[in-house]
């Protein structure tokens, strides 16, 4: 079966890439490597051993983009391709909507235009807004606090209306909750531009000695230690859940929504412990000011993936640590 994955050279896309021709699916990557180098995919054949077919193009270029559709009989796509970050959302919304919100409505009527109609979308848990109940059910209430989580919960919306429009589509909108860690070969993994946002990159960017110290945000929530908790997921079970969305489309099933996440929550502080047993040294973090926007408490009930798609994330915050330090000591500078 040929899957087009868009986004495919990006963190989460190479993972998926390595989990889906390790499960004999046939893999087109579309990516205009504005946030990822091709060397991830270099390396996803590496690890794999099997060959992938690679486009550099943006989805914003549907001539280019249809071509990719008329040389290849694509049978389903895995939509990654997109901008991620939060705060550059905030300054700049206008690109994210142009890129983000246009990019996919391109590619779904170049898919429409090919008969194409199995579909799964990176969403995101930022669809949940400002949560007030945890675990987070997927029937909780929709809200978002950003305009890049707006742009997710857009695109859910307009998938929402295509589906009750043409139900010739099957859509799997996956909602993930905090990716981080890295392929056990340390050969892939995250590889962010700048000074990384999230927590796991910076906690590994200062154990290799690139930054001085983590910025705790804020130890005065109301959790066990005060700092905020998280549901974390190794890439490669997130990777696997998309493996499980595609069996089920293959069903026809219509319009889905999953949580991929562990249900378990951990706070930043367990999170630096963890990363210091993985790389077996003290990492120095001070305490600063609540980042604005923060929840306190976010995590996932992943019961409706668990049993409907039969999915389960297995690897521990511990396999998390370990397989991010791999990557990082291997890349200190990320890919070449
Ligand atoms: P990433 O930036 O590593 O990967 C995204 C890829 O898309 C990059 O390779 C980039 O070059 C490509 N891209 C962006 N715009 C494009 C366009 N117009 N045309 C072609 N290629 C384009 O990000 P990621 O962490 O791998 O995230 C993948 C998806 O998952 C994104 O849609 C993101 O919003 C979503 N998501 C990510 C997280 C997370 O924490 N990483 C959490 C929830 C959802
Ligand atoms: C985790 C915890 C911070 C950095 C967002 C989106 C989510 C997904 C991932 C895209 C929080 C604390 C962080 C640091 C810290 N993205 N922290 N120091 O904000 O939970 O999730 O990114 O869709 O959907 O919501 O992730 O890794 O930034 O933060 O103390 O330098 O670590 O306050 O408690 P977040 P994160």
């Amino acid at each position: 079966m040929k899957i087009l994955v868009t986004g495919g050279a990006g963190y989460i896309g190479s993972h998926t890439c390595v989990e889906l021709l390790q499960n004999g699916y046939e893999v087109i990557v579309v990516d205009n490597l504005c946030n990822s180098k091709e060397e991830s995919l270099r390396r996803v054949q590496e690890i794999t051993g099997k060959s992938l077919s690679f486009y550099k193009v943006d989805l914003l270029d549907r001539d280019h983009l249809d071509e990719v559709f008329s040389k290849h009989s694509i049978q389903a796509v895995v939509h990654f391709a997109g901008f991620k970050s939060m705060g550059e959302s905030v300054s700049i919304p206008l690109k994210y909507f142009h890129n983000n919100v246009s990019g996919t409505l391109i590619l779904l009527e170049v898919m429409k235009k090919y008969n194409i109609h199995n579909f799964v979308f990176s969403s995101s848990a930022g669809v949940y807004g400002d949560v007030k109940i945890v675990p987070i059910p997927e029937k909780a209430p929709l809200g978002v606090l950003n305009p890049y989580s707006r742009t997710k919960l857009m695109i859910e919306d307009i998938l929402r209306d295509l589906y009750i429009a043409e139900q010739a589509w099957n859509i799997a909108i996956l909602r993930y909750f905090n990716p981080v860690g890295a392929h056990p070969s340390g050969k892939i993994g995250e590889d962010p531009n700048d000074i990384p946002n999230n927590l796991t990159p910076y906690v590994a960017q200062v154990a290799i000695g690139r930054r001085p110290f983590v910025r705790v945000w804020g130890n005065d929530y109301p959790t066990p230690d005060g700092t905020g908790i998280r549901d974390y997921i190794h890439i490669m079970d997130l990777a696997a859940g998309h493996i499980k969305a595609l069996e089920k489309l293959e069903r026809n099933l219509g319009l889905v929504t999953y949580n991929l996440g562990t249900g378990r929550g951990y706070s930043v502080l367990e999170v630096i412990t963890a990363f210091e047993k993985a790389c077996q040294q003290k990492i120095p973090y001070k305490i600063m000011d609540r980042r604005p926007g923060d929840a306190a408490i976010s995590y996932a009930d992943p019961t409706k993936a668990n049993l409907e798609l039969n999915w389960y994330a297995k690897r521990t915050l511990e396999d998390m640590c370990i397989d991010t330090w791999l990557w990082q000591s291997q890349n200190p500078c990320g890919y070449p």
